[in-house]
């Protein structure tokens, strides 16, 4: 049930919605207004913004043999089916959408779609459980317009089908209309924009970047981690997503990066705005999350459990079929010790995740009754005398409000550097002391509602593998400020600072740039070449969906920046920052939108969606997926050639050939980390040098990291850059593959003595 098309247009609807929370809970059924029986929860949705036809509309054409049945069941009680061999459904529709609903069970049989004309899948509806307004086919990605939907009965069925039902209850369709205005910002050229790829020649003898929209991610992209060659994982919060999985909508997928094929995870717990990480032995958590869902929209029952204080366990998972690879999640055995909302998570030198702040409920912006000052770790650890439960932290006390989602970075002597609100400091958790360092300057805010983005810049031997960090983007709004004296034309900042974090470098304080374009919610990515790629984010306004004024839809934010600008941290002051060249997109990417590396080589860009649940309305829900192609993409690119080790001890040293010639060309060695992506923080992303020398024509001698302050222990992907052209990423394990620290006294006083808060 994929869609297969690659169209780039997003069109919306001026209409604005306002959808509410509810208190009520949502935990065993949802009890209609009015009635006393709970209702069965079905994956037929009508997002705003989009309109559904019943099979009994006039405008759905039948040919050959369909019967008509009736039952309360279905859309508007009616259904059509039929079991015969070439019998048809046409309807021809305008918009970019489309949804087709109906029954499944195990006498249903094989259908083909068909788009304009032209055989796009063919459907299986076959079921071994009876499901009622199931979505068996969608499709997101079409090119604004007419189009027309046939589903033609095959006649075939899958071995265990007893029978060829297929039938039809309801369609669908995303009407978005109007096409998203590219507003040029000064300096950037607008590219020429055809079906597939977009692009501006800054130099017509060096390869142009370009972007192309490909794949739609099922779920929508709230959260975003790279786990092997061929996969992404992304997580989303409980709602009416495509993507369904045991008969609900789906909140959690794994994305293959080669076929652009989704498959949807069963996650228990409301994983809306966990944090996440790798541990040292390749296992991925989530972390935190939100309550049961709340929802007024349609009768709801995800079946999800309260996510406040959830541990979910993805497994290493590198085959390319994803077999097997599901979350884990078991809330008595595996929790955490506080509830969180709006956490970062980071791994430390012993390969241990380090969770941090947070809020103790969902809500928006943090203040002192919902915040959660502490941090713990995963596996717990029994230090500073709290064994197992979480420590204080006065730096989260001291940035409130604006202080969710605190960007955080392990920093080459094994320390912590944090940044939340307009705040930083450097964090010793081995002695539980915090360095305090200069204030982000100009009253920039740089954490969540007014979200920046940051990233320790590359590490090298060279230097010392001296840390730098550099943190872009933001707000000044005043975080005291009700929400009803914000507004989402309120201009974000432009502002990046960069501090060295030794004493000389906090001596001299931050260094301030201006990006190009003002930004809230950016995502900084780090390039295997050195250089930074800040994509997504919004001119004006701040993070959230429903709070502040002047909304559009229900974003808190507006004026979407849709051309990405590079950022070169080694090139002179004054030029950094460069946009040349670059393409321009034409959708917006706002609240709960991502960007990541991939081991190609490109950079996925995913999500946006400032909405309670998913939406047809600007600024609505967005699953379409765009690759960003560097200029090296289309280059000859250097190829390792010899076996990488799996496992990189801490400075062992390996033979890798590559097929370039590294006698003659300046080469690098790399491992890279593209991080855990969600709210604009970019967790874990890192990039470190290693040590190499040229052994002979063709092979080179490489050092794996010095320690796992330098580089944790876990998962890395190693790259080879030559002339400043990188080869694919290769992943390799660093340290010696095991788990963190357990400490079983820590775990059993947690789990005796924090159980899940209600
Ligand atoms: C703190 O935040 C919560 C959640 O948004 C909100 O319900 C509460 O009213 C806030 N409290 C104060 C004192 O502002
Ligand atoms: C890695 O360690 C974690 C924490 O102890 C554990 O839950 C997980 O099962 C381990 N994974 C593997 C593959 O051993």
């Amino acid at each position: 049930m994929r869609a297969v098309h690659s169209l780039i247009f997003l069109f919306t609807l001026a209409v604005c919605a306002t959808i509410s929370k509810s208190t009520e809970s949502a935990w065993n059924g949802h009890t209609t207004k009015g009635s006393t029986s709970p209702s069965a929860f079905t994956p037929y949705y009508v997002p705003p913004g989009a309109k559904s036809y019943d099979s009994a509309s006039p405008l759905l054409k039948y040919s050959g043999n369909w019967k008509e049945s009736f039952s309360s069941g279905y859309v508007q009680k009616t259904l059509r089916s039929t079991k015969e061999r070439g019998a048809a459904m046409t309807f021809t529709f305008t918009g970019t959408g489309v949804e087709w609903f109906g029954n499944v069970d195990h006498r249903h049989g094989i259908a083909k779609v068909y788009l304009d004309g032209v055989l796009v899948e063919r459907v299986d509806a076959w079921s071994t459980v009876r499901r009622r307004q199931q979505r068996i086919y969608w499709v997101f990605d079409l090119p604004p317009g007419k189009h027309t939907l046939k589903i033609v009965n095959s006649g075939e069925k899958s071995e265990n089908s007893r029978g060829t039902i297929i039938d039809i209850d309801a369609l669908v369709v995303m009407q978005s209309q109007k096409p998203q205005q590219v507003i040029p910002s000064q300096n950037y050229q607008v590219a020429s924009t055809d079906y597939t790829t977009l692009f501006t020649t800054q130099d017509p003898s060096s390869p142009p970047w370009t972007l192309s929209q490909q794949g739609t991610t099922g779920v929508h992209a709230m959260q975003l981690a790279i786990i092997s060659n061929s996969h992404a994982i992304i997580m989303d919060k409980v709602e009416h997503n495509p993507l369904t999985v045991d008969g609900h909508p789906a909140w959690g997928a794994l994305y293959n990066l080669k076929t652009h094929s989704v498959k949807p995870l069963r996650v228990q717990s409301n994983s809306f705005c966990a944090g996440g990480s790798f541990l040292s032995n390749g296992t991925l958590i989530n972390v935190g999350g939100n309550p049961v869902v709340e929802d007024r929209t349609a009768a709801a029952d995800f079946g999800d459990i309260d996510g406040l204080q959830a541990v979910r366990i993805l497994e290493p998972c590198d085959s390319e079929k994803v077999e097997g690879c599901d979350i884990y999640e078991n809330p008595t055995r595996i929790r955490l010790a506080s509830a969180r909302w709006y956490n970062t998570v980071v791994r430390i030198s012993d390969g241990s995740a380090m969770i941090i702040g947070g809020s103790t409920r969902g809500g928006w912006i943090n203040n002192a009754t919902t915040n959660n000052p502490t941090l713990e770790y995963y596996p717990p650890k029994n230090i500073h005398g709290q064994n197992g439960l979480p420590i204080h932290l006065p730096f989260l006390v001291d940035t409130l409000n604006s202080n969710l989602f605190p960007l955080a970075f392990l920093l080459p002597d094994g320390n912590i550097f944090m940044a939340a609100n307009r705040d930083a400091m450097i964090y010793d958790w081995k002695t539980n002391t915090e360095r305090r360092l200069p204030g982000i300057p100009n009253g920039v805010r740089v954490t969540y509602p007014m979200t920046g983005t940051g990233l320790l810049l590359p590490l090298s031997p060279q230097n010392g593998y001296t840390p730098e960090i550099l943190i872009c983007g933001g707000s000044t709004v005043d975080d005291t400020k009700p929400d009803y004296e914000i507004s989402s034309q309120d201009p974000a900042s432009s502002q990046c600072s960069r501090m060295v974090l030794t004493d000389e470098g906090i001596a001299n304080g931050w260094q301030v740039e201006q990006m190009p374009h003002a930004r809230t919610m950016p995502d900084a990515v780090l390039l295997p070449t050195g250089q930074v790629l800040i994509v997504n984010g919004a001119g004006t306004g701040i993070s959230g969906y429903g709070n502040v004024l002047n909304q559009v839809g229900t974003s808190n934010a507006d004026n979407p920046v849709f051309t990405p600008v590079l950022y070169d941290p080694s090139a002179p002051v004054g030029q950094r920052f460069s946009s040349a060249g670059m393409p321009t997109s034409n959708i917006p990417r706002l609240y709960h939108s991502v960007a990541t590396l991939t081991p190609a080589g490109n950079v996925m860009i995913a999500g946006s969606n400032p909405n309670l649940d998913r939406s047809e309305v600007k600024y609505g829900t967005e699953y379409r997926v765009e690759w960003l192609n560097p200029p090296y993409m289309t280059l000859d690119r250097p190829k390792i050639i010899s076996r990488v080790p799996e496992l990189i001890g801490y400075n062992q040293n390996f033979v890798l050939k590559i097929d370039s010639q590294p006698s003659t060309n300046p080469f690098k060695v790399v491992l890279m980390d593209y991080g855990y992506v969600t709210h604009a923080v970019h967790a874990n992303s890192r990039m470190v040098y290693l040590v190499t020398y040229q052994s002979d024509e063709g092979s080179v001698t490489v050092t794996g990291p010095p320690n796992g302050n330098v580089y944790p222990p876990g998962p890395a992907w190693l790259v080879v850059v030559v002339n400043d052209v990188p080869s694919e990423g290769i992943k390799v394990m660093i340290g010696d593959g095991r788990g963190p620290p357990v400490d079983k006294e820590a775990i059993n006083n947690l789990l005796a003595t924090v159980h899940i808060e209600e």
